[in-house]
């Protein structure tokens, strides 16, 4: 073999294991999917994580996303929202499901029922980390739970209806849905609260498929069919303000006590104008925020609590003006 000859072999290898070692190092790169996150602009970002909500165009969801983008913006993350337009339980799973064939980096959503989201968490956290928000799925292996303590703030509705009806009222329920763990909290939070109380009394529980358009035809239908109703105790952020124009329609505000849930700015007008009586407050702009940032401190192996309870209050016309005077002093 003539010199020339080794040469031209040393080199045809040496050419094959760098090309060998290329394809390694980037197939590996895809495979584990560590290279940088991409938008449609070519913006680079170093994370990637989808927020599913269980209904995109809804005002409290709007907040949460308002808060995940803030937290995503200060952290170059890259955050998708993505989900059902109006609340469809099937959609939901189904974007969850897409999310972890695309390999994001995280997935951030409700663990509306164990039924169905558990196998489904179960299963994606395998592949990459999964924080429960708003509503948790406390039997799976997400890896932590951001939002309302929804068991206890149903017990605070109980005791704010305690207090504002002398412990005297019929009262009816109207419920995001039947099957949602957090909404179910909500509601039991709430029985544990009046169960003591022999002057209250749960008539009938009603379902919303959280649409204020089913809060007010089943408030319309329980007026009609129980004349003795004369509170009603709405779990999830639209129920209030249905209940709220059936009452008024029919001129009822002084005979109709109404709680409600979550402090938006139909419910608000509704409190300064004494149909509704209290709100429970919940946090969702906060919730969305610290759901990237525990995301990314996962990720980068810091501790996260496991379960992060955000603040729950009661909130009346009274804290209402109160708030507003405070603004109002705080702007001069
Ligand atoms: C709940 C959300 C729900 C929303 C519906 C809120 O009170 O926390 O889970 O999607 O109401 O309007």
């Amino acid at each position: 073999m003539s010199r020339l000859t080794v040469v031209a072999y040393t080199f045809g290898i040496l050419c094959f294991l760098a090309s060998c070692a290329f394809s390694v190092f980037y197939g590996y790169k895809v495979v584990s999917h560590d290279l940088p996150a991409e938008d449609q602009t070519g913006e680079k970002y170093n994370y990637h994580f989808v927020l599913v909500p269980e209904e995109l165009d809804n005002d409290y969801w709007r907040l949460v996303e308002e808060g995940a983008k803030k937290a995503a913006e200060e952290h170059g993350v890259l955050l998708e929202y993505a989900g059902p337009r109006q609340a469809n339980i099937d959609e939901h799973l189904k974007t969850i499901e897409m999310s972890m064939a695309s390999k994001v980096d995280g997935i951030i959503t409700q663990g509306l029922s164990d039924e169905q989201f558990t196998p489904l968490i179960n299963r994606v956290v395998e592949k990459l980390p999964v924080i429960t928000i708003d509503t948790d799925a406390a039997n799976s292996d997400r890896m932590a739970y951001i939002g309302t303590d929804n068991y206890y703030s149903g017990f605070l509705a109980g005791k704010a209806l305690i207090e504002d009806t002398n412990g005297q009222a019929n009262v009816a329920i109207i419920t995001g849905n039947y099957y949602a763990n957090h909404q179910q909290q909500r509601v039991q939070g709430f029985r544990d609260a009046v169960e003591s109380e022999e002057g209250i009394t749960i008539i009938t529980v009603e379902e919303s498929e959280i649409s204020r358009v089913r809060a007010a035809e089943k408030t319309y239908q329980i007026l009609t069919d129980y004349p003795e109703v004369d509170a009603f105790y709405g779990t999830s952020a639209l129920d209030a303000i249905g209940i709220a124009q059936v009452v008024d329609k029919f001129r009822k505000q002084n005979q109709v006590y109404i709680i409600g849930f979550d402090s938006l700015p139909e419910t608000l007008k509704y409190i300064s104008k004494g149909t509704i009586q209290a709100t429970v407050v919940q946090e969702p702009y906060e919730m969305g925020y610290r759901s990237v940032t525990m995301m990314i401190d996962l990720i980068e192996g810091k501790k996260v609590s496991p379960v992060v309870h955000t603040d729950t209050r009661i909130m009346r016309a009274a804290d209402l003006l109160k708030r507003k005077e405070d603004e109002w002093e705080a702007g001069r």
